[in-house]
């Protein structure tokens, strides 16, 4: 059965069946390399929600998991440069291995500021996992230790991530019709 296609949206990016894919790799690549690692895992609401969800249900491991809401951006599609943390971590994570899961990097300006944040309260290391990777319009050089898989320099949107709070329940992801958010500027 193909997947139904939301009428905002100009072309699907990735198939559900694709998403599946990544997932179970990266799954496999965590499972391996924290083995007998006490880690934990940190998502960064909401967009990696859906993702964090499927992707700690594939690794046979015991890791506690928290979250963290921050932002770089408005409501619009354009990084704002600077990052608010709304909602810190909930547990204590001295000396622990912390792996922070991602949605998207796009300017690298949020997990930047958050891999330092976590630094500053004692984590032993921190590594980023993320589903997608947009380096087109990188500012922060960051260090990405698993990524999912690398998309053009276009919004994206599904399985999580959102414009204007809204097509985070697509199962694929999509291009979204710039006409969406030009008519909203
Ligand atoms: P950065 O700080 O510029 O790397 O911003 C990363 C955040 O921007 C991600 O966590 C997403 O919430 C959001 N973002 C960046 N690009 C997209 C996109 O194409 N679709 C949806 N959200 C995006
Ligand atoms: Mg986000």
């Amino acid at each position: 059965m193909g997947d139904f296609l939301h009428k905002d949206i100009e072309k699907i990016l990735v198939s559900q069946n694709e998403i599946e894919n990544i997932v179970n790799t990266l799954a496999n690549q965590l499972e391996k390399d924290y083995n007998y690692k006490e880690f934990i895992m940190i998502g960064l609401l909401k967009g990696s929600m859906v993702f964090l969800a499927d992707l700690m249900r594939k690794i046979k491991l015991d890791f506690a998991i928290d979250f963290m809401v921050a932002s770089s951006y408005g409501s619009g599609t354009e990084s704002s440069g600077k990052v608010l943390i709304s909602k810190d971590i909930s547990v204590p994570i001295d000396n622990k291995d912390i792996l922070i899961v991602e949605d998207i990097v796009d300017s690298g300006i949020t997990l930047d500021y958050i891999s330092k944040h976590l630094y500053s309260k004692g984590a032993k290391s921190v590594a980023i996992c993320t589903l997608f990777d947009k380096p087109a319009r990188r500012i922060k050089n960051i260090d990405i230790t698993y990524k999912g898989m690398t998309v053009p320099d276009e919004f994206v949107v599904g399985y999580g991530l959102d414009y204007n709070e809204k097509y985070r329940n697509l199962p694929y992801v999509g291009i979204l019709k710039s006409s969406v958010y030009s008519d909203n500027m």
